[in-house]
């Protein structure tokens, strides 16, 4: 068998790794699995594109494997789970800046590219670029670099339109590839543009994109742009992968290009925005009082005690987590506390609102890290009817997944947003360290309703001391 059958076949047997791999990450039980086989594939595809005779040096990538390797170690060691979206930017960021470099090598050194080829350079490079600044951008303002809120100034929609049409006017003159892309620039005036001035325009202007492409978005859309952006990143892979005439390449970016599509998409419609609505910028970038209605809310406060014997009574209790816990590494504690309540026969189950957290599926992770049992865990519509049969919502760290405004205001800015129905249950207590707003920046009318109970606390600290309690009660 030839080395390049042997290379097609790895390639094939990689892809069919990702995709399986994808297919089992999209369910709790087999998504340690789904992620072990993509690495596989990833691992695969590495190794066969190293054998392939057209690697010339392994100087370089032996030592850019060690660095990287060892950057991306401390990171991930390092990273708290709340500050993964930034992760991710980079990542992504470094996914797009990659695909730019090649294209641009690809042109610079190559000679005539048949039109294709030139169709694909242009997309990596412009696709590329645009993913590595707005990364940069978006990690900058969910770190507290660059300011979160959204930055705007005139006629910004038009000049970013005016770019896009000149980057793709430029790129037409660069698929065109070799003498007759010369000639075609001349004939127009842009003859100092000829040659390779011409890719390190197009990649200026997709770099400059970038940043005007995010700079109008609002820190607290931040997550929903990754996600786009991390989309944008296999794209430009995908098109690299034309470039390089790579099969795993392009069906890698495919996947992580349709997969990030698909996520936004879903995270736009648990929020209920349109994606439109999030790219044009302005949501976050005031503290949106504007529900017209500032309601003074009258609370009812409860210590550890009073809580602890709401506890003790309620038959069925249904935990509904969100970033707070996060914050506050609580979801051990909670383990405890369900345990606890079992224990002493009542039955509790786990409600995950599908945008708690700060990212897809970060409540998921945190509470299996802590060994909750998947089984315990309940999405938001196969849980929300249950809410009227339940004795007690007990809401730790989560605030906007929780407030009935969604479901009837319609000042709000969560209006029409689904939300966990925690006000129907007979009772709700509500763990959080103060009357301070959530991510949208809005009150919650939930603490001011008569069945809600107020225990202020840092969630670790509150649900620490509650287990205390109502062992020291039941006991
Ligand atoms: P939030 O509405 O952001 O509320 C979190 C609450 O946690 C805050 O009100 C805060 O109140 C409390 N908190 C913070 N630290 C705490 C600690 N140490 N102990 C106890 N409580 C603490 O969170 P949520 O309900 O999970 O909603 C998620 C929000 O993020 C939604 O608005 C959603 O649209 C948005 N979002 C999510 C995603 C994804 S994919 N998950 C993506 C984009 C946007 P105190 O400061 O008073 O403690």
């Amino acid at each position: 068998m030839h080395q390049e059958d042997i290379l097609i076949i790895a390639y094939l047997i990689s892809s069919v790794l990702f995709i399986i791999g994808i297919k089992e990450l999209s369910a709790v039980k087999t998504a340690r699995r789904g992620n072990f086989l993509a690495a596989l594939g990833m691992f695969l595809a590495v190794v066969v594109t190293l054998w392939d005779q057209k690697i010339i040096g392994y100087e370089l990538i032996v030592a850019g494997f060690i660095l990287g390797a060892l950057i991306g170690t401390i990171m991930a060691v390092k990273v708290a789970m709340t500050g993964m979206p930034q992760m991710v930017a980079l990542l992504n960021g470094f996914g797009g800046i990659a695909s730019l470099l090649v294209a641009q090598a690809e042109f610079v050194h190559g000679s005539n590219h048949p039109v294709p080829i030139g169709v694909s350079i242009v997309l990596s490079i412009l696709i590329g670029g645009v993913t590595f600044t707005g990364s940069m951008v978006a990690f900058g303002k969910l770190q507290g670099i660059v300011t979160e809120k959204s930055v705007m100034f005139p006629m910004q929609h038009l000049l970013n339109a005016l770019l896009i049409l000149i980057a793709f006017g430029l790129g037409t003159f660069l698929s065109i590839g070799g003498e007759a892309s010369t000639e075609a620039l001349h004939s127009v005036g842009l003859g100092f543009l000829a040659g390779d001035t011409l890719s390190y325009t197009i990649a200026g202007i997709s770099l400059l994109l970038g940043i005007l492409l995010v700079i109008p978005i609002g820190g607290a859309d931040m997550p929903v742009v990754i996600s786009l952006l991390n989309s944008y990143s296999g794209i430009a892979a995908a098109t690299t992968g034309f470039v390089l005439e790579n099969t795993v390449l392009i069906i890698t970016g495919s996947l992580v290009g349709a997969s990030g599509i698909i996520l936004t998409q879903i995270m736009c419609k648990s929020m209920n925005r349109s994606l439109m609505n999030v790219l044009l910028g302005g949501f976050g970038q005031t503290p949106v009082a504007a529900s017209g209605e500032t309601k003074e809310i009258t609370i009812k406060e409860i210590g550890v005690e009073e809580a602890a014997m709401v506890f003790e009574t309620a038959r069925s209790v249904v935990i509904v987590p969100g970033y707070g816990m996060a914050v506050a590494q609580a979801q051990h504690v909670v383990r405890e506390l369900s345990e606890l309540l079992e224990k002493h026969g009542a039955e509790v189950r786990f409600a995950i609102h599908p945008v708690a957290g700060r990212m897809p599926g970060h409540m998921n992770v945190l509470l299996a890290e802590a060994n909750v049992p998947y089984e315990k865990l309940y999405e938001m519509d196969q849980i929300n009817d249950d809410f009227s049969n339940t004795d007690l919502a007990l809401v730790i760290g989560a605030n906007d997944v929780t407030n009935p405004a969604a479901r009837h205001n319609e000042a709000s800015p969560i209006y029409g947003m689904p939300i966990l129905n925690v006000d129907k249950a007979q009772t709700v207590v509500v763990i959080k360290r103060s009357m301070r707003s959530g991510y949208a920046g809005i009150d919650n009318e939930l603490y001011g309703y008569d069945n809600c109970l107020m225990y202020f606390g840092d969630a670790k600290d509150a649900v620490g001391k509650l287990i205390a309690e109502i062992k020291a009660n039941l006991n």
